[in-house]
């Protein structure tokens, strides 16, 4: 189990609403002492997984899986998405290649620190930087080294990957309902006892014609997200301490700061 989430915010005024959540025995609890219900937990307590058993998921879970993605919410009931999933070892284990070869290269034209390319990899990092500001973000980066090493793998070894399309032509945003569509996802399956972990990064494969050909990747749809998926090592899920934000509460014309 996780280690002791604490967020004791007392406010001011009435006390209407005190924010804290507590652990009574083994049990985290919201302040009044009433214990999360299921869903709750499973949100609250999912973690990313990126150890998994060499144990294939059945079919019939991933396909549970896909379902709760498919209910889930869109601007206009657009529905952009679309799934891809990948069980073939061999696939996989080819994809990882890809991604190492792909990250040795971000790595030799843009980290000045060990490209033999010198002041011109700080110059293309300048430029990526502003290109791609997202992709090359300072934490993702550090990824891409480990990667490139072959110290981290794309898709943590998972037995399942469920590459996610986004449709361009979606209403509205629809980068924001697929993230709704592969949440939904996400939950299901912790909540059937497997472990799961987005992978942003999955992006890569764009870059690559074969790969998008292979995949059957072709306009209005983009490879955005892949979400890993199998049978975690150990125990990973467990509440962990959060930022807290603050929060303007408009109530009664007063505005209050909350957390
Ligand atoms: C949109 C998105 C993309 C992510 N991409 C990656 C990724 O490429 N590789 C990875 O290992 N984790 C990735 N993560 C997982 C985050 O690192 C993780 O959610 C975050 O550190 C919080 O940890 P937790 O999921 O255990 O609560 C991604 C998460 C999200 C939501």
């Amino acid at each position: 189990m996780a280690e002791m989430l604490d967020m004791e915010i007392e406010m001011e005024g009435d006390g209407k609403a005190t924010a804290r959540t507590e652990k009574v025995g083994e049990m985290y609890t919201w302040h009044e002492g009433m214990p999360w219900n299921p869903v709750e937990r499973v949100i609250l307590e999912r973690r990313s997984v990126r150890k998994y058993k060499d144990k294939q998921v059945p079919e019939k879970l991933v396909r549970r899986i896909l379902e709760a993605g498919r209910f889930a919410p869109s601007a206009g009931n657009s529905q952009p998405w679309r799934f891809i999933v990948v069980r073939d070892r061999e696939m996989i284990e080819d994809m990882e290649k890809y991604a190492r070869l792909r990250c040795r290269m971000i790595r030799f034209f843009i980290n000045w620190q060990t490209s033999p390319l010198g002041k011109l990899a700080w110059v293309y990092a300048q430029i990526g930087a502003r290109l791609l500001p997202n992709l090359l973000h300072p934490i993702p980066f550090g990824a891409i080294s480990l990667i490139a090493d072959g110290k981290l793998k794309l898709f943590h070894g998972a037995p399942t990957v469920i590459l996610i399309l986004m449709d361009e032509r979606g209403a509205a945003k629809p980068p924001i309902d697929v993230g709704i569509c592969g949440q939904n996802m996400v939950l299901a399956a912790h909540s059937l006892g497997l472990g799961t972990c987005w992978v942003g990064f999955v992006e890569i494969f764009k870059l690559r014609t074969k790969w998008k050909k292979k995949l059957g990747i072709e306009w209005p749809y983009r490879l955005v997200e892949a979400i890993t998926l199998g049978y975690p090592m150990g125990k990973p899920d467990g509440m962990i301490e959060r930022e807290l934000q603050e929060i303007d509460w408009w109530e009664d014309g007063v505005k209050r700061t909350v957390f």
